[in-house]
């Protein structure tokens, strides 16, 4: 099985979704870590109901965001990681990490990117009065939301949509969007060449 590390930095709903789907529905890979940067988030307690061990680190403990990053790398070759899950970590990554894990490296976003890259994409959507909202998932470049597009689905926007309401939704397709494309990735279905993205059909 494809070996995971998700990086999560609070709820970690997405996290336990990701868990419980490979766990479910015999998707060919194991989460063998969490990478945390915030030690009281809920996501750690997700993690030790789930028996999925953790990696807790203060990034203000370090010099530097590189610093902690390649610490982050060695204990992910140590457990041979194949594969990183950004679920909600709310830090931005360095080439310390891009660079070896380019191409397996992805991010869930709450938001039909190249639209409302960065925090609380929900609010902004709904903000500009968009009428489809949506979640992205994407692989990582150096860039801010920026890699190339895996799979994307489309939420329509109530008129009396909430930010609470509308993150609920949200949610709801990020827990089957992001088990899905790591299904496609663990199947080796997924190719990137350059900018784009192909998925091999399944059987
Ligand atoms: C998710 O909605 C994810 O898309 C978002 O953080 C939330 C984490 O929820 N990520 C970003 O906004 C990244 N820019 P969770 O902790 O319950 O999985």
């Amino acid at each position: 099985p494809l070996k995971i590390a998700v990086f999560a930095s609070g709820s970690g709903s997405n996290f336990q979704a990701l868990v419980e789907a490979i766990r479910e529905q015999a998707i060919p890979a194991t989460v063998s870590l969490l990478v945390c940067d915030k030690p009281a988030a809920r996501v750690v307690q997700r993690a030790e109901a789930l028996g999925v061990p953790a990696f807790l680190f203060d990034p203000k403990a370090y010099a530097s965001r590189e610093a902690y990053e390649e610490e982050i790398v060695g204990r992910l070759h140590e457990e041979g990681v194949e594969l990183i899950v950004l679920a909600g970590y709310m830090r931005l990554i360095t080439a310390t990490l891009v660079e070896p894990y380019y191409g397996r490296m992805i991010n869930i976003h709450p938001a039909l990117l190249p639209a409302f890259p960065g925090v609380r994409a929900i609010r902004q959507a709904l903000e500009y009065g968009v009428k489809l909202a949506g979640v992205t998932v994407h692989f990582v470049d150096g860039g801010m939301d920026s890699g190339p597009i895996i799979a994307q689905q489309a939420i329509e926007v109530r008129d009396d949509d909430t930010e609470d309401t509308l993150a609920e939704r949200v949610h709801a397709v990020e827990h089957e969007l992001l088990p899905r494309t790591v299904r496609w990735i663990a199947e080796g279905r997924v190719t990137l060449n350059d900018r784009k993205v192909t998925i091999r059909p399944g059987d």
